[in-house]
């Protein structure tokens, strides 16, 4: 995720209105920064890694001139976070010059034949290959008008994308195209805007366009024109008042980060299901190689982990050892070794006692690979080998759109690994990646139909003052996960433990109305799960089930359930049956009267203004 801006302006100097524009954007992203205006059929950039405010003292980005101008804000998806691959990225002879939101997926074979033909690349970024495609374009076609080649170019394209485009030869005038990643227009007297978000613009006018996915637009300042990619035909679609206040507007218009965040999640699941087939191979080539396998991590990130490991067993019979980061120094300072292998997974890369572990493998020889959502972290310079989740910056404290992306990314690499070692059949593995690629409808749908009922469970369970969470199999670490959302922003104590344990001990706690959330993905641990749901019952436990569509045998076991669509193989069911458990907790700390944005003695490391 990544925030652009920029405008064509009656009057005025564009480059310190998108310095302040895009600070509103900082939350999509802060690794990065650039600005390109145009004056006189001259292009002015300044661009540098670092968060806006140290790049502006740096090189002060109000200081360009022209009142035409496009600007970017940076998470690093390819390419470190470095001043060579900031935007905006340049054609070879700096005419054209591109600002990008989104993943391109074909971008290194484009890449090789850009290159194949004399273009010459100087980041590592996918965007600049479209700089050079559409420099092509106009070299072949000089007589076309840049909309024209713009939108020739963009169909090369596979992935997502929200671009904006200037050329020093079309000084008054900038091209925007939109496919999968959110661009939205602004219109006010002085000109007109593009964002990849209202709040880049809402100080200026509140009066928004949005573009949708395969449309071209033109701006100049005297207005905007839409088309569509396809055969550049034209589109009407007058501007739209936009009563959002500022503060609702950088929520999108959600009461808190945590909910945006758990609405994101069709779109960041999308945006995973994007990573580079290269670095899959690699670290599913070295968990192939390893003797043994550690999983480390902290808190969501470790659950994530403990799934993978069923993940790993199931379809590539690899065994792996999910480990907290806090107790491996313990547990296996002394035993690991060169054989080892080290998969530490840390949506911020820069926990504290995840890098502990790390740094202890690397002194006795071990393989570090990691999994992080911020490429640049910590994490990515002490790997051998990375790979970034793609979930963008994770506001709320609570995680939630980088657990369910850390699963799907688990998941692809245990199919890969299922590949090469061959352990499960075509059609299997068939099915399972099928199912993958249709998780973010599911996780849509999931969202669309329970949410209101989940508030209604949410308010009738407020008062409870204790929670247990229960399943068997893959989905204990999804109870370990609803358990520590509902007590980290709720704070309900809660207990979360595999049903076939409940028995030895926990059961003592149950008493009438006691509220046990049981996770039902089907399963071969079925038989046992429905006996451990009786077993609770008997003891007049409330029970609430999260279960498949068409489950009448639970549902008739159930005090309250909620649905997930049906045929969901095992080994995913984590990534759908953890969205019930992220908005209960949301909605009983709503209930509670609390902010779920801001639990007391925990916090990110990232604040918004
Ligand atoms: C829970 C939560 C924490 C983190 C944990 C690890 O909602 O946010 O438990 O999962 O602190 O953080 P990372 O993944 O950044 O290492």
């Amino acid at each position: 995720m990544c925030g652009i801006f920029g405008c064509v302006l009656k009057e005025g100097l564009a480059a310190p209105l998108i310095h302040s524009s895009l600070k509103r954007l900082e939350y999509r992203g802060y690794d990065s920064v650039g600005v390109a205006t145009i004056r006189d059929g001259k292009i002015y950039l300044k661009k540098d890694k670092g968060k806006i405010d140290e790049v502006h003292r740096l090189m002060n980005l109000d200081d360009l001139p022209g009142n035409v101008g496009i600007g970017h804000t940076r998470w690093a998806t390819h390419g470190a976070p470095l001043k060579v691959n900031a935007h905006p990225h340049s054609d070879c002879s700096g005419e054209i010059v591109v600002v990008h939101n989104g993943i391109i997926e074909n971008f290194s074979e484009l890449k090789l034949e850009m290159e194949n033909i004399g273009h010459n690349f100087v980041s590592k970024t996918d965007t600049e290959v479209i700089a050079h495609l559409i420099e092509e374009r106009v070299s072949k076609n000089p007589e076309l008008d840049l909309v024209n080649n713009v939108s020739e170019a963009v169909k090369r394209l596979d992935g997502s994308y929200a671009i904006a485009v200037i050329s020093s030869k079309m000084a008054s005038k900038v091209i925007c195209a939109r496919k999968e990643s959110p661009l939205v227009l602004g219109v006010s007297e002085n000109g007109v805007y593009f964002a990849s978000d209202i709040p880049a613009f809402l100080p200026i006018t509140n009066k928004a366009v949005f573009v949708e996915d395969g449309e071209v637009v033109e701006l100049s300042a005297t207005g905007y024109v839409i088309r569509k990619i396809e055969d550049l035909s034209l589109v009407t679609r007058e501007p739209k008042t936009v009563d959002w206040s500022p503060e609702m507007a950088v929520k999108q218009g959600y009461p808190h980060f945590m909910l945006k965040e758990i609405h994101e999640q069709p779109l960041t699941l999308r945006n995973t299901l994007r990573l580079q087939e290269h670095y899959l191979d690699l670290i599913s080539t070295f968990l192939d190689r390893a003797q043994e396998v550690f999983l480390v991590a902290c808190g969501t990130s470790y659950h994530a982990c403990l799934a993978a490991s069923y993940m790993f067993s199931k379809l590539a019979f690899l065994p792996t050892y999910p480990v907290y980061s806090s107790e491996f120094l313990e547990q296996h300072g002394k035993s690991v070794n060169i054989d080892s292998t080290i998969l530490a997974v840390s949506q911020s890369g820069e926990t504290a006692d995840t890098l502990a572990a790390v740094t202890c493998a690397q002194q006795r020889a071990a393989t570090v690979l990691g999994l992080t959502n911020v490429i640049g972290s910590t994490l990515t310079r002490v790997s051998r080998v990375y790979i970034g989740q793609q979930s963008g910056p994770e506001i709320g404290v609570a995680a939630t759109k980088t657990f369910t992306s850390q699963l799907s990314v688990l998941a692809q690499l245990a199919l890969r690994l299922s590949k090469k070692r061959g352990k499960i059949s075509q059609d299997e593995m068939d099915f399972i990646a099928e199912r993958l690629e249709r998780l973010p409808d599911i996780v849509e749908s999931i969202i669309q139909t329970q949410e209101a009922k989940i508030k209604r469970i949410a308010k009738k369970y407020e008062g409870s003052q204790i929670f247990f969470f229960l399943g068997r199999g893959i989905s204990t670490a999804t109870a370990y996960e609803g358990r520590l959302k509902l007590m980290e922003i709720a704070y309900v104590p809660s207990i979360a433990f595999p049903a076939g344990e409940s028995k030895h001990g926990p059961i003592s706690l149950i008493e009438k109305g006691l509220p046990v959330v049981f996770i039902c993905a089907r399963d071969g641990t079925r038989k046992t799960l429905v006996s451990n749901i009786l077993e609770m019952k008997a003891r007049g436990a409330s029970i609430i089930s999260i279960l498949e569509e068409g489950d009448e045998e639970i549902k008739a076991l159930s005090d309250d359930y909620v649905e997930v669509p049906k045929g969901i193989p095992e080994v995913l069911s984590p990534i759908p049956f953890a969205i019930p458990l992220q908005l209960l907790a949301y909605y009983v700390t709503l209930e509670k009267g609390q902010n779920p944005d801001t639990p007391r003695n925990l916090a990110k490391s990232v604040t918004v203004k």
